[in-house]
This record gives structure tokens, C-alpha cells and sequence, in this order.
């Protein structure tokens, strides 16, 4: 995706007026907003239909920017040389004078913060007196979005403007890690724990279960086209759309391929585009292939589990 000074330009008026916008990173889109203006941040529940205690991430330029807002430890700073930017987000501790809106985290006491990798949305963070909270930028509990036609499906003329940063190269959300107390993984996601647990060399707890709540808001994560969904499938029904990874000698009309080199990468890259497509074409339901639980296979799996209960 080209470079764009003027959209640059554009996002940034926007954004000062207080108006949400459409922005690219290269886990998933986000739906971006100054994260230090109440005016701002309600808008992004209201847009999102987002329940207000289901706090949201801060999107910082770098770790300066990031110093009178939270309390740094050294978990965090062995992570942060290593990984950000990248698809990966810490919970720290907020700083009693923090300039953090309080509806960001719903008047909790710790803040989510990640350093984004796309080449754009760091050129747009570079440009802001402040931060940016913007969670997914899709409807609470849908799928995420993975490209700019899939916010305008989302929200249509209700936002201003979305930056244009073509399709999200990872195209699964941030893994999200406390580092509050011990270090506890929150959330699967674009970053591989087993690489964080080799940085940070000591246990890592996990807490990814949906029913078991560590922060509010951890239960809604649903990732739901909006139709049924079935894993582990050998055989789909004739009706229903099927998603494969691994090639076919017959392929039927109804066969979706996340990845034709059977990559998981790749497959990661598609899932909620093709999940879209599907839906918008019409089935009323989509069978899934078992996908290996390995690498990020884990993380489409997780995915795919949440999606399921719909
Ligand atoms: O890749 C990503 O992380 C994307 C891009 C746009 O950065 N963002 C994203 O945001 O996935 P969202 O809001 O869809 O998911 C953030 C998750 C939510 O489940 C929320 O409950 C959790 O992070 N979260 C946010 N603040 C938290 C906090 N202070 N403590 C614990 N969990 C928190
Ligand atoms: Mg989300």
C-alpha cells in the first residue's frame, strides 16, 4: 500500500476535531480515537455497541510517548525491545496522573497498550499530541475487519473516514499479556507465547479461558460471522460453505481455501475475510476443517472455538 501524506493529513484533522476513524494495523483494523478525550472514546462505544466495562487499547508511537501514562517494569521493557512494535499488547499499570480518559478502562486502574507495526498507522501516531484508543473496528462480538471495505461494511456513514492501508498482513488480533502482577497471557494472538516465554524465561500463567473472566469484558470476544459454525469437519453438508486448508482432489463449488500451500500464515491472513465472504454470499452455515493446533493454527483455533458458540 502506497504512502499518502494528504490522507495522513486527513486522518489527523479528523482525529483532532474528536472523530472516530478507520485505521489499519497489522493484526486487524482498528476504530481509532484521541484515548485522551471522554468526548472521543464514548463515541467508540457507542459506534462498536460496545459494552462500557470492556475496556479498550491504548495505540501508542513509542515507549516515550507512553512514560506519564503508565508504570513501566521490567517484564515490559525486556518485551518491548524484543517485540514492539508488533502484534502484541501489554496490561500496566496506569500512573495516578495519567491523562487516559477514564471510560477507556471504565475507571480500572490498568491500561492495554500496544506499539502497531503498520507502516501507516505508525506514521499517523507519529503525527498526534495523544494516543489512540481504538479497539477492533467492527460491530461488539462480530468479526473483526481486515481491510478498509470491511469497516465501511461495519459502520458505513456513521464514521468520517478510514485511513486506507490495504489488506492487515497478520490478520488476527494482538496477543494481549498482564504485566501487572505475574505475567499472564490474556488473550492468543498474532505474537507466538512460546517466543514471550523464551524472552521473559520464567512461567507464564494463562487465563484465555472465555468463561472465566479476568478482565471485564474478557467474556464477549466472540468473533461471529453471524451464522453457524462447525470445526473438526470431514464432510460438510451439501448446503453449507466449506473451509479447507489442505488441498482436495475434487473441489466443489462451496470449497473456500484459507490457504493453498497449506500455510497457517496464510490461512490466519484469510480466515475472517473468507468467513465474511461466506456469509455475505448467502449460506446459512460453514463447516471448518480441522485446522493443526500449532503455531498460529492455536490462535485460528481459538478463533474458530469462540465463533462456534454463537
Ligand atoms: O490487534 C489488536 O489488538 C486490535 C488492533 C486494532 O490493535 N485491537 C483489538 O481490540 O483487538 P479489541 O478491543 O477488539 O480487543 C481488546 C481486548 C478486549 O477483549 C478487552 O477486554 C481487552 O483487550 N482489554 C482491554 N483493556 C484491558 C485491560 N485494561 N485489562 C484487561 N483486558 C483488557
Ligand atoms: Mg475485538
Amino acid at each position: 500500500m502506497k504512502f499518502n501524506q494528504s490522507n495522513i493529513k486527513k486522518a489527523k484533522n479528523y482525529l483532532d476535531e474528536g472523530h472516530c476513524i478507520g485505521v489499519p494495523t497489522e493484526t486487524v483494523y482498528g476504530l481509532a480515537a484521541n484515548a485522551y478525550s471522554n468526548f472521543a472514546v464514548k463515541k467508540i462505544f457507542k459506534l462498536k455497541k460496545r459494552p462500557k466495562n470492556n475496556p479498550l487499547i491504548v495505540h501508542y508511537w513509542d515507549i516515550n510517548s507512553l512514560k506519564e501514562d503508565c508504570l513501566m517494569n521490567n517484564d515490559f521493557i525486556k518485551l518491548y525491545k524484543k517485540f514492539s512494535p508488533g502484534p502484541i499488547t501489554y496490561i500496566l499499570k496506569l500512573r495516578k496522573n495519567s491523562k487516559i480518559s477514564k471510560f477507556v478502562t471504565n475507571k480500572e486502574k490498568n491500561l492495554a497498550v500496544r506499539f502497531p507495526k503498520h507502516r501507516i498507522f505508525k506514521r499517523l501516531l507519529k503525527e498526534l499530541d495523544y494516543p489512540l484508543a481504538a479497539p477492533s473496528a467492527n460491530i461488539s462480538s462480530k468479526l473483526s475487519s481486515v481491510q478498509a471495505s470491511d469497516v465501511s461494511e461495519e459502520f458505513g456513514s456513521k464514521i468520517k473516514y478510514i485511513l486506507d492501508g490495504g489488506k492487515c498482513s497478520i490478520g488476527l488480533e494482538s496477543t494481549i499479556i498482564s504485566l501487572v502482577n505475574k505475567p499472564t497471557i490474556l488473550r492468543l494472538g498474532g505474537l507466538d507465547v512460546a517466543k514471550i516465554q523464551k524472552i521473559l524465561n520464567k512461567k507464564i500463567n494463562s487465563n484465555i479461558n472465555p468463561k472465566k473472566k479476568i478482565a471485564p469484558g474478557q467474556s464477549f470476544l466472540h468473533y461471529s460471522p453471524g451464522i453457524p459454525l462447525k470445526t473438526n469437519v470431514k464432510k460438510p453438508k451439501k448446503n453449507e460453505a466449506f473451509l479447507l486448508i489442505k488441498k482436495r482432489k475434487i473441489s466443489l463449488n462451496n470449497y473456500y481455501y484459507l490457504s493453498k500451500k497449506n500455510d497457517l500464515n496464510e490461512a490466519a491472513k484469510n480466515l475472517y475475510s473468507f468467513l465474511r465472504k461466506i456469509k455475505n454470499k448467502g449460506y446459512k452455515s460453514i463447516a471448518i476443517e480441522k485446522i493443526p493446533n500449532s503455531g498460529i493454527g492455536k490462535v485460528i483455533n481459538d478463533r474458530l472455538n469462540r465463533a462456534s458458540k454463537y
